[in-house]
């Protein structure tokens, strides 16, 4: 059994698999681009995208606006970019903001009285607002008004504002971490799950149609194969295996030339980075394949155990890696083996005599 060391577990590029958006995902950017603009444009999510088609449709035909949408799902899946659509699809404007922005109460005030009818109003991050902030949104969300407080101590008055009608876009890795009341604002609560490598390999290619660089269908499928089931992820590694076909090998990109860039980049086949692979590997060196808490994987990894339970493991889980168990968490023998360990099966028991 190969034993626990840094050479069993190469760190990939730094930052090649993260799903969380880097500098170079930053809007503006002439990458901004790759992000689809409208509903056709964008790859997968098949009953999202029915549910928000029909919403627009019902919208525009009754000249409202729309209702508040809630979007759940790790990063990377195309939360922002939906809110983004919307705004293109409804010819409205989308504000963007995220909950550490309006820290204090006067920067959702400012946002807000700032809106034009049927404006957007996107928060990243929802569930991390705050409590003040919070309170101000519930009727500015129900009854597009603002109560706030003008003076303090005795000359304290209640106001009441009155606001346009606009939508609320809320997007957040952890639906679980919202408070009911705002939860129930929302009028429509959507999940984003991740790609097959199917859909990946239909974005990668449209990706490099815009990058101007050709890309075989099966380096597509390559490439997609280990993005994790996230679209940033995907398009992060094709810009990767872009650069090195150009340096290497000039014109196009096959299977064979996206294999040996993503070799040299230390991506696993199955996209699994130096965190998961660090979950698994002492998930079974450690305890045998589990039942492990996520506590004791948190410290074994240095990641926080919230960042486990919402970005990590759900990737796992997804590929058939990982088991949630109310004992703990499980390595699959699928995992075993990807990690070229050897699975014990039922004998487990006996070993440990
Ligand atoms: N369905 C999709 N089709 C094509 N590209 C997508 C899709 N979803 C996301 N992307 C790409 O992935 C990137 C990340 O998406 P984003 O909406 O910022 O994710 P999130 O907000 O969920 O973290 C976008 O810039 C976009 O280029
Ligand atoms: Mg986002």
């Amino acid at each position: 059994m190969p034993i626990l060391s840094s050479a069993a577990n190469p760190e990939p590029i730094p930052n090649l698999l993260q799903a969380k958006p880097l500098p170079e995902d930053a809007p503006n950017r002439p990458e901004e681009k790759i992000r689809p603009q409208s509903l056709a444009e964008y790859v997968g999510q098949g009953e999202l995208k029915q549910v928000l088609d029909i919403a627009i449709q019902a919208a525009k035909s009754r000249q409202e606006y729309l209702d508040h949408l809630l979007l759940y799902g790790p990063p990377g899946l195309g939360k922002t970019t939906i809110a983004l659509i919307l705004a293109a699809e409804m010819g409205v404007t989308c504000k963007v903001t995220s909950a550490p922005a309006l820290e204090r109460p006067r920067d959702i005030v400012g946002l807000l009285v700032n809106l034009k009818p049927g404006d957007i109003l996107f928060i990243d991050e929802i569930h991390r607002l705050s409590r003040m902030t919070e309170e101000l949104l519930y009727p500015a969300m129900e009854d597009f008004r603002l109560d706030i407080t003008i003076g303090k101590g005795q000359s304290a008055r209640s106001r009441s504002l009155p606001l346009q009608r606009f939508t609320l876009v809320g997007a957040t890795t952890r639906a679980g971490a919202l408070t009911s009341p705002l939860r129930d604002r929302f009028g429509l609560i959507q999940r984003l799950r991740f790609y097959n490598p199917e859909e990946l390999s239909q974005i990668i290619s449209r990706t490099a149609q815009i990058l101007q660089a050709t890309v075989t269908p099966e380096a597509c499928l390559e490439i997609a194969r280990r993005a994790r089931g996230t679209p940033r992820i995907a398009n992060r590694l094709l810009k990767r295996v872009r650069d090195y076909g150009a340096v290497k090998h000039q014109g196009k990109i096959t299977d064979l030339i996206a294999q040996e860039a993503l070799e040299l980049f230390n991506v696993d086949p199955k996209g699994l980075d130096w965190t998961d692979r660090r979950l698994l590997t002492v998930l079974i060196e450690t305890y045998r394949g589990g039942p492990a808490g996520l506590d004791a994987l948190a410290a074994a990894t240095g990641e926080d155990a919230q960042t486990i339970e919402e970005v990590y493991e759900p990737y796992l889980m997804k590929i058939g890696y990982l088991q949630r168990t109310p004992r703990g968490r499980m390595a699959t023998p699928q995992a075993w083996q990807h990690l070229g360990y050897q699975f014990p099966g039922e004998q487990l028991p006996l070993l440990e005599l």
